[in-house]
């Protein structure tokens, strides 16, 4: 299986490099590595409490997302241009040296 570096970028700015195994999830990884991230519907895009911002240079590596994922996504706080979520990313090797950046707060739709 191959590899996958991903830098997250905590709101303080703070860098954090960690390589897994291709195949995973944003969210599935910082669960794994222990990120302050959610994840509250579990990846069933219902929370949005998974919003990462893909960096600029990223975000055309990276599939469309699909019509719920932006519905989604409409919802987050702080949404942004190159917003995703977290769970419908999935960690391929062509994404190798992704840097996403963890936005300061989430809203969880879930229950409105
Ligand atoms: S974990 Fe809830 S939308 Fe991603």
């Amino acid at each position: 299986m191959s590899q996958v570096t991903v830098t997250f970028i905590h709101a303080d700015g703070k860098e954090q490099a960690v390589t897994t195994e291709a195949g995973a999830t944003v969210l599935q990884l910082a669960h794994e590595i222990g990120l302050e991230m959610e994840g509250a519907c579990e990846g069933n895009m219902a929370c949005s409490t998974c919003h990462v911002i893909v960096d600029d240079a990223d975000f055309d590596k990276l599939p469309e997302a699909s019509e719920e994922e932006e519905e989604m996504l409409d919802l987050a706080l702080g949404l942004t241009a190159t917003s995703r979520l977290g769970c419908q990313v999935v960690l391929t090797p062509e994404l190798d040296g992704l840097r996403l950046h963890i936005p300061q707060a989430t809203r969880n739709m879930m229950g409105f």
